[in-house]
């Protein structure tokens, strides 16, 4: 039976840091709040003068994960690229890493699935593997947040959450008997909820989609109604991870990581709680990061197997609810 399996795993963060303190020079805002709203200490940011986009940061992840596979970038047949803040407007940044990568007709595409993009990334590699349209996939998942944010004291709610970071991964197809790869996935999507983390400016439904009166109205950035969507992630992140185990035929004391979406310390100790895990099944590195969206979860897969908490055989379910509003998760068996 042909599997998806995790071939290598790389992340990159810009080096510059911006601790919650730094935030203060900008906003009204305190560390005491951040950190107890949302766990979070510090995030990455690119350089204040701008110049790198998420395909930037995509490559530098990429490098890794290629080194590691023992791939060169002429082996990948598909590249899937996940992000919410592309480069430039179109085309998406799928193209402008192949490009990077030294590639000139690889197929490149683009998934904008915001916080779920690395899952629905995932499902969607899985399909082309197994329906044996392509065998060796970069999933590449960044975020460019810090130049879309308004750090004044307006947009404090939304900016003291986001970090720029990536993360990707290698897949490829498999023969094999064992259970390994990607076991299960369930993607949900409810449109219901698409103004509850939005940015508007400049979108196709206005004319013109950019004006002074927009700008000044501040709806060129993000908005987002931060009470529904963390009611939506605790309700919906137990219910599909019940959905994979189910799927897949596995119980809940067969899982030896879960690795969330890092949009809050909090929502992710409320599902601990919820399905009675032990804390440390649970992994976060939010404080050190903030949420990068979809790179979250990839940049959280590298440090777990980096720092040895999960490895060969290991059984890991990816979760996140995000922008969309989007939920889905994903249970995977390691191979070494
Ligand atoms: C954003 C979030 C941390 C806010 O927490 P909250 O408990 O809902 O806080 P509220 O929005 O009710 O704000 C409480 C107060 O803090 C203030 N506040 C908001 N942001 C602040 C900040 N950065 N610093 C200081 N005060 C802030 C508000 O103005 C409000 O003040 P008021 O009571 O005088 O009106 C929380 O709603 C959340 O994390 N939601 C999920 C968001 C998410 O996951 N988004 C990403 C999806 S991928």
């Amino acid at each position: 039976m042909k599997r998806t399996v995790i071939k290598s795993t790389g992340r990159y963060v810009p080096p510059r840091v911006v601790t919650n303190h730094d935030l203060t020079q900008w906003m009204d805002t305190s560390d005491e709040w951040i950190r107890q709203r949302t766990g979070i200490e510090q995030r990455h940011w690119i350089p204040e003068e701008g110049g790198v986009g998420s395909s930037d940061l995509a490559l530098e992840a990429t490098k890794i994960a290629l080194e590691r596979t023992g791939w060169t970038a002429k082996d990948i047949d598909l590249i899937i690229f996940a992000t919410l803040s592309p480069d430039i407007f179109f085309p998406g940044p799928g193209c402008l890493l192949q490009h990077k990568l030294g590639l000139n007709s690889t197929p490149a595409l683009d998934i904008r699935q915001q916080c779920t993009g690395f899952l629905y990334g995932l499902a969607t590699a899985d399909a082309y593997i197994r329906s044996g349209l392509a065998n060796k996939i970069l999933l590449a998942c960044a975020e460019v947040h810090s130049t879309g944010i308004d750090i004044s004291t307006r947009g404090r709610d939304v900016a003291v959450l986001f970090g720029d970071g990536a993360g990707v991964v290698c897949l490829e197809g498999i023969e094999t008997d064992k259970d390994v790869g990607i076991l299960a996935s369930a993607l949900h999507a409810n449109g219901e909820f698409a103004e509850s983390l939005m940015i508007e400016v400049g979108a196709s439904r206005l004319n013109p989609r950019i004006s002074e009166e927009l700008i000044k109205e501040g709806r060129h950035w993000p908005v987002m109604d931060g009470k529904t969507i963390f009611k939506e992630a605790v309700r919906s992140l137990p219910n599909v991870s019940q959905e994979v185990l189910q799927k897949s035929g596995l119980s809940l004391e067969d899982i030896d990581l879960f690795i969330p979406h890092q949009a809050n310390l909090r929502i992710n100790q409320f599902f601990q709680q919820s399905m009675k895990l032990p804390e440390e099944k649970v992994f976060h590195n939010i404080q050190r990061y903030g949420n990068t969206t979809a790179a979250s979860i990839p940049i959280a897969l590298d440090e777990a197997l980096e720092m040895n908490i999960i490895g060969d055989g290991s059984a890991v379910i990816f979760l996140g609810l995000g922008a969309g509003l989007t939920w889905a998760a994903v249970l995977a068996r390691l191979v070494g």
